[in-house]
């Protein structure tokens, strides 16, 4: 461990002393108390008449509330001297730019809530919107926030299947879409993706499509343009006033079954967590240019690039491509074009850059930089390290922030707006102000410092989900079955504290892969390999990779009549890309005639990650067939000799 590690901080900035510990051991004292004075920064209509309803494991935040997410983003900043100022720099994939202000972004918010209303969506609806990283998809989310319509965002880099099975999940009425999106220079089909399911989705009325492109393409008879059902609308759309814990969006996440779960957050709670935590962590303020790289089709991108810059009136970057296209320095570049001054990445992009080396980010003009953020997977010290000295120049603190899709905004992280602490690369540091976190063992028991154990949520907090879409009982299952009697959420992390008791993140102790930061499950993606017709049965595992942070290897079994192939490998890879999307492209595809079981027909996926990463396979006694293990282990020692 990276104990006398630290990095001890010469920062120019004086802070009290003892600020953050001070701040955090007030907060637990009465978390609901501290909640609510957090609470009140938000707009309301009216305010709360109860803290927290608590009905294990059901939080609701705030009872009795009244306010409206997109009246805390927009019109607060409308009537205020942040009218004009910049709210979003917008770089397209394709270096096209445009800039709104937050008064030209309210009035196209307001247009466009307008238009869905035009259409029938009213408060409770769900809209599903499908759109590469452009100005309009922040325009429709927050247009559905105005009227009260649930907002679920399918992220662009899906396919057909995962479109079809949230839509249908969701039971959403319209699909916002554009005729096409960029990404590393390509089209992105948005339009024909969904036209390939359209008539698998019965609950669509509607598909409204933002015109990018002057190629005209197919529009159906339920297919509107965004330019022409805006055309009349007024510039001004009443907000509707929702209850606190009225649903603001249904975002789909990878568990480790099957299916998708539909996360589902609420409007006071979660808004409050993340201007707190915004405010904590990256010390928003009035000179920032912020820039989070994450995607909005991801919770990163929802919590801290929609609500919580807007809330606060910070000016952002959004931009559509990809780190290293055209070339492996756009993050770079843009940092030295806008001036950035808060850069919020992931590992995924930082271990890519660290290998082209760094004379490509000594060449930009980075000294606009005084902060620089992570999330998404455990960083390595290495890279870490890398980011501090090469990107930050040893002058910006790092937030390492650690947080869930179910959590809605960051639970552990360096709170730089309290206090600059002394760092450890590759710890996330401290449970953040208000929010009681444990590591516990098999035995339900608390463990003390430097052991390894699952990371817990003692109690609830307001960014909370509420439960998963239409499914009571698998929230309950999935999150607070495991250490039920001490009414804990279970992460699905493991995690330990040091004798300092700084929190080291160690990754997931379940079957969730993360591919880049992005999580992916590994039944999710044995069904999807099971789906095609050659697939009898599949075993889906991950192995470390140097720069995704993981990758995937499957393991199939072929049905009767079917044989190993070069060409069926490719029918394969591209079978898992067209029903899930490219960031479920596997590494690696092994025929097997077995797969290794358990007498009661579970896959040991345990024992084929051993052979894959080369540690002693342990404990086999529950085998049903050890010929399965023998025969990948010889597959193994044969790529290992080459
Ligand atoms: O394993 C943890 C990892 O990402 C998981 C949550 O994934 P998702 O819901 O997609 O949200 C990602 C963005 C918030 C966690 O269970 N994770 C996230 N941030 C970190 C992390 N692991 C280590 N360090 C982090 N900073």
């Amino acid at each position: 461990m990276l104990e006398n590690d630290y990095i001890n901080n010469n920062f120019k900035i004086t802070l009290e002393k003892g600020a953050f510990k001070k701040k955090r051991n007030h907060s637990l004292i009465n978390i609901e108390e501290f909640w609510a004075e957090e609470a009140k920064k938000l707009v309301w209509y009216k305010q709360w008449d109860k803290i927290l309803e608590w009905n294990p494991p059901f939080a609701k935040w705030f009872v009795g509330g009244l306010l409206n997410a997109s009246v805390n983003c927009l019109d607060k900043h409308v009537e205020s001297e942040n009218k004009n100022k910049v709210a979003l720099f917008w770089e397209g994939d394709n270096e096209e730019t445009r800039i709104l202000t937050y008064y030209q972004l309210y009035q196209k918010v307001n247009q466009f809530s307008n238009a869905l209303k035009s259409l029938g969506v009213s408060k409770g609806d769900r809209v599903t919107i499908y759109l590469t990283m452009t100005p309009e998809l922040l325009i429709a989310m927050l247009a559905c926030s105005r009227i009260g319509a649930i907002h679920n965002i399918i992220f662009s880099g899906f396919s057909s299947q995962a479109l079809a099975d949230r839509v249908n999940d969701a039971q959403s009425k319209i699909i916002v879409t554009a005729d096409r999106g960029f990404r590393r220079g390509k089209i992105v089909e948005l339009k024909k993706i969904v036209d390939q399911t359209i008539d698998d989705l019965p609950s669509i009325q509607n598909v409204i499509v933002f015109k990018r492109s002057s190629n005209s393409i197919k529009m159906g008879k339920q297919d509107v343009w965004w330019h022409d059902i805006i055309k009349n609308q007024k510039s001004y759309c009443k907000p509707q006033q929702v209850e606190s814990s009225h649903p603001l969006f249904i975002l789909y996440t990878s568990g480790t079954t099957g299916k998708p779960k539909g996360v589902v957050h609420g409007t006071g709670g979660y808004l409050t967590h993340l201007y707190s935590t915004a405010k904590w962590v990256f010390d928003f303020n009035k000179q920032d240019i912020f820039f989070c790289t994450a995607d909005i089709g991801w919770i990163t991108g929802h919590s801290y690039i929609v609500y919580a810059p807007l809330m606060h009136g910070v000016t952002e970057l959004i931009y559509e491509g990809t780190p290293d296209y055209p070339k492996p320095d756009r993050y770079w570049s843009l940092v030295e074009k806008y001036g950035v001054t808060i850069l919020y990445t992931t590992p995924t992009a930082l271990r890519m850059y660290m290998r082209y080396g760094n004379e490509i980010p000594h060449s930009f003009d980075l000294s606009s930089l005084r902060l620089l953020g992570t999330v998404g997977e455990p960083i390595n010290p290495e890279v870490w390290m890398w980011y501090f000295t090469n990107i930050g120049k040893e002058k910006c603190a790092i937030v390492d922030t650690w947080w869930q899709t179910e959590t809605g905004g960051i639970m552990v992280s360096h709170c730089t707006g309290i206090e600059i602490l002394s760092m450890k690369p590759g710890s996330a540091m401290f449970p953040i102000p208000g929010i009681d976190l444990g590591i516990v063992n098999e035995e339900n028991k608390y463990l003390s410092k430097n052991q390894k154990g699952y990371l817990v949520i003692k109690k609830p907090w307001p960014g909370m989900l509420q439960t998963l879409w239409k499914n009571n009982k698998k929230y309950r299952n999935n999150y607070w079955k495991k250490f039920e009697n001490k009414l804990c959420y279970f992460t699905g992390d493991y995690a330990t504290m040091d004798n300092e008791s700084y929190f080291w993140l160690l990754g997931r102790s379940d079957d969730v892969i993360k591919i880049s930061g992005h999580r992916l499950g590994s039944t999710e993606l044995e069904s999807t390999f099971v789906s095609h017709k050659s697939v009898a049965e599949a075993a889906v595992i991950s192995k470390p990779n140097n720069t995704k942070g993981e990758s995937i290897i499957a393991f199939i079994v072929l049905r009767k009549g079917y044989f190993e192939s070069e060409k069926l490998h490719r029918e394969l890879i591209k079978h898992l890309r067209k029903k899930i999307g490219p960031i479920a492209t596997p590494d690696e595809i092994h025929f097997v005639n077995k797969l290794p079981k358990t007498r009661s027909g579970k896959i040991m996926r345990r024992l084929l990650k051993s052979i894959v990463i080369g540690v002693p396979t342990g404990d086999t006694t529950t085998l049903e067939d050890g010929t399965s293990l023998e025969e990948i282990q010889k597959i193994y020692n044969e790529i290992n000799k080459k």
